[in-house]
């Protein structure tokens, strides 16, 4: 029995080390922020997230790019009409950022401009969030994993109409092995890697106490019982 089980194991150990799987995970410096179509009349068509989370969400995708460091493209749609602007906060977070007016063009990789501005970030991972899920979100994501890239969509940063509308979104986009759905909280992770990191694990506080609630209230909690002065 026990002779079968160590032959068992042996066996799985070798599959498992042959499985051909690759952890393909973020690294901060070959990965860029894409975000897409996150205008202020877009905003209304949401509702698979909360208003609140969601607005939370977007802006800590949004400064999670600035304080990482991402080159950062942005994209608007028809933005002098129904779509509206990008929230101004999403523009002074990304002051370098490229942001490309898109006059028609559905998909964003059909905008010579757009493409032109995703190639010049050198970048191979493409971090990616947006409205609609299902629009915006997967027709660029399926278009980019297409040209190679490999896509990191941001669940909780983007958003459409309602739950089945986003599964099927995510069902299509997950037909390609370029493109993997995370939500937000892994992507921050993924880019941090290892607390002791340079710049460190203060450096992060702010930003989790800031869009993450119960972080925040565990940070008080905690500094409260170990008598940190704030609290
Ligand atoms: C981002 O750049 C600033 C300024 O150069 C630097 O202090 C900080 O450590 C960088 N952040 C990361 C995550 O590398
Ligand atoms: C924008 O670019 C300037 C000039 O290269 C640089 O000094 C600044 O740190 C950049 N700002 C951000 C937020 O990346
Ligand atoms: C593009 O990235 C590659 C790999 O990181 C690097 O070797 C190359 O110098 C970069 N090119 C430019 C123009 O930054
Ligand atoms: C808690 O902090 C206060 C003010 O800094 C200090 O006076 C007090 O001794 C501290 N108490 C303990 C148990 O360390």
């Amino acid at each position: 029995m026990f002779r079968l089980l160590s032959i068992a194991l042996a066996v799985f150990g070798a599959l498992a080390s042959v499985s051909g799987f690759t952890y393909n995970r973020l690294d901060k410096d070959n990965a860029a922020l894409l975000m897409v179509d996150h205008q202020s009349g877009l905003f209304q068509l949401v509702h698979d997230i909360e208003p609140i989370q969601f607005r939370n969400n977007v802006f800590a995708l949004s400064a999670l790019g600035n304080i990482m460091n991402l080159t950062t493209v942005l994209s608007t749609s028809a933005q002098t009409g129904l779509n509206g602007p990008l929230p101004l906060q999403i523009l002074n977070d990304h002051p370098n950022a490229t942001l490309v007016m898109r006059p028609g063009q559905v998909d964003a990789w059909d905008n010579e401009d757009f493409q032109n501005a995703v190639y010049a970030t050198n970048k191979t991972q493409l971090i990616l969030a947006g409205i609609t899920t299902d629009v915006c979100v997967a027709f660029l994501a399926l278009s980019l994993a297409e040209a190679g890239f490999d896509v990191f969509v941001v669940r909780d940063a983007s958003g459409t109409f309602d739950q089945v509308t986003a599964e099927l979104a995510y069902d299509r986009m997950r037909q390609s092995p370029n493109i993997q759905v995370l939500s937000l909280f892994a992507v921050a992770f993924e880019l941090l890697r290892d607390w002791r990191t340079p710049p460190g694990a203060p450096y992060w506080t702010e930003w989790f106490a800031q869009y993450f609630t119960e972080i925040d209230m565990l940070n008080r909690a905690h500094n409260y019982a170990a008598n940190i002065t704030s609290f």
